[in-house]
């Protein structure tokens, strides 16, 4: 028997997982984003004794706050949040390296404390000096918080230490915005320097894509254009804009989901293997499937977009999106997008990708379905279906995390008759372990300085490419907006564009 190769450089997974000592600044501390999910992830990560001795966090906001009521908030957010129940000893230990620093993000004066905050908590706890500054705030405040930290000499790499800048989505709202965002970051950090978040990339789920594919010897055989009929990647939630109308009639689902969660998704489902699972390999790779995409010449026909109307979603009556506070009662913004998408390279050349995501959906539900092609003869009775079931292999990110496969099997009896049955693995059953949260994964991954699982520029920008001529088409008119009824899979037109190509959405 061979033993699999061992080389030190395909280490990657196995990294030590210990970071340095470093204090992390979180602009924008008051927000929903530090007390619903950023707090909470720290939280289980000192519950977990993952970070690093000497760690301590800086909240950077308007809101004039002490510290002690920025731990009072903190607290009810994990309370309210964390994965694992608060437990007081764990809390006040973390609670005590939580520290408020409140200032416009326009005033000079606001980084030099928080310049003389940090070099007191460095002495203090021996950080070292090192520092990870996280943007949580509105987009519109990136650059200049950027442009304040050089000038208040806060992004200066000190001898030995490190400065990492996390950015969270949107980056940018069209290309150009885009570009213009990363001009005013990369004026004040280098690329290695900036680690830009994408959750969905932190999701288990979504790194077991890699695992499953080349951590097997099976499935990459098959993997493309000779054997996949067609690959559908679908996101459909139950929530509405969740209060966040405002940040949603600037944003619809085409930059809320598809230029950043989707995208992701669909490169790592698409990428060749890598040589190894580290920083630039993957992003690599990802890269050269958004470069091989094709802009979609005909958007009437390949994209739909739609927005959702009252009905009734999981026996709750709801508004619809026009009634939604903060949204305009004509508003035109789509909380539902279709579109097919091909990939031009040898691996794919000829295979559709489909991509969909809605709000107000029945059900809350993420997936990969790859639907292979069919048997080239029909030797069997096939049960309740015109030809042969294609083998389909569904990798479900959430929830009810799995893979499953369905394969045609002999029906016990005298006759030659064949129905579709699953082959069905389960990470609860599997494991019982309950996954870590996305952002315990990126925020441990960005103190350690591991940008694996971060989106890099140019793989946003190619996003952005091939989608602002989308936002640009409907904008003037192609591809009309649809409606659909809350609770309902969308509009008619989604299935339209299945059914024109003689193949229909996986039933989540
Ligand atoms: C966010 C979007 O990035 O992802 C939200 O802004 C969306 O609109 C959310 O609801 C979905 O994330 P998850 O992890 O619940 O699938």
């Amino acid at each position: 028997m061979t033993s699999p190769t061992r080389n030190p450089l395909r280490a990657g997974l196995h990294m030590p997982r210990t970071p340095d000592p470093c204090a992390l600044v979180v602009f924008g501390a008051t927000g929903d984003l530090t007390a619903r999910k950023l707090v909470p992830a720290l939280y289980n990560l000192a519950r977990e004794r993952l970070l690093p001795m000497g760690f301590s966090v800086v909240g950077f906001a308007r809101r004039d706050w002490s510290d002690e009521q920025f731990r009072a908030a903190m607290k009810d957010g994990v309370s309210k949040f964390s994965r694992e129940p608060l437990q007081d000893e764990i809390w006040e230990s973390f609670a005590r390296d939580l520290h408020y620093v409140s200032s416009d993000f326009a005033d000079p004066a606001g980084y030099r404390r928080l310049g003389e905050r940090l070099t007191k908590q460095d002495q203090a706890h021996g950080a070292g000096g090192n520092r990870l500054f996280y943007l949580a705030t509105q987009p519109t405040a990136y650059a200049e918080i950027a442009q304040n930290l050089k000038e208040a000499e806060l992004s200066r790499v000190a001898d030995g230490s490190w400065t990492r800048l996390v950015v969270e989505k949107p980056f940018g709202r069209d290309l150009e915005s885009a570009r213009k965002l990363d001009r005013s970051l990369g004026a004040v950090f280098r690329e290695r320097q900036i680690f830009r978040i994408d959750h969905y990339l932190g999701k288990e789920t979504v790194q077991n894509i890699i695992v499953f594919r080349f951590g097997n010897g099976i499935f990459e055989p098959i993997w493309n254009r000779r054997y996949v009929d067609n690959v559908q990647v679908s996101v459909g939630e139950t929530v509405g804009v969740e209060g966040r109308g405002g940040y949603y009639e600037e944003s619809g689902a085409l930059r809320d989901m598809v230029q950043n969660h989707l995208m992701q998704v669909l490169a790592l489902v698409a990428m060749e293997p890598v040589a190894s699972f580290t920083g630039d390999a993957v992003r690599d790779e990802k890269a050269k499937v958004f470069h091989a995409i094709m802009p979609i010449e005909d958007i009437a026909g390949s994209t739909v977009r739609a927005q959702y109307t009252a009905g009734a979603v999981l026996g709750e009556q709801v508004p619809g999106y026009r009634q939604e506070p903060g949204v305009a009662p004509d508003s035109r913004i789509e909380t539902y997008v279709a579109l097919k998408l091909t990939v031009e390279n040898w691996r794919w050349a000829g295979v559709p990708f489909y991509l969909r995501v809605g709000k107000r959906l029945p059900k809350r539900a993420t997936e990969v379905a790859i639907t292979f092609k069919t048997p080239p003869l029909q030797l069997f009775r096939q049960m309740g279906s015109e030809g042969p079931t294609p083998n389909l292999l569904v990798l479900r990110i959430q929830p009810d995390e799995g893979i499953s496969l369905r394969f045609g099997a002999k029906v016990p009896g005298t006759r030659s008759d064949v129905r579709p049955v699953n082959m069905d693995f389960r990470y609860g059953t599997s494991f019982g372990v309950e996954p870590p949260e996305a952002y315990e994964r990126l925020l441990l991954d960005a103190m350690l300085g591991d940008s694996t699982l971060f989106t890099r520029w140019d793989g946003v920008e190619a996003a952005w490419e091939l989608l602002t001529p989308v936002l640009d088409a409907w904008a003037s008119g192609v591809s009309p907006l649809r409606f659909y009824e809350a609770g309902s899979w969308g509009p008619d037109e989604a299935r339209t564009l299945m059914e024109r190509d003689g193949r229909e959405w996986h039933r989540m």
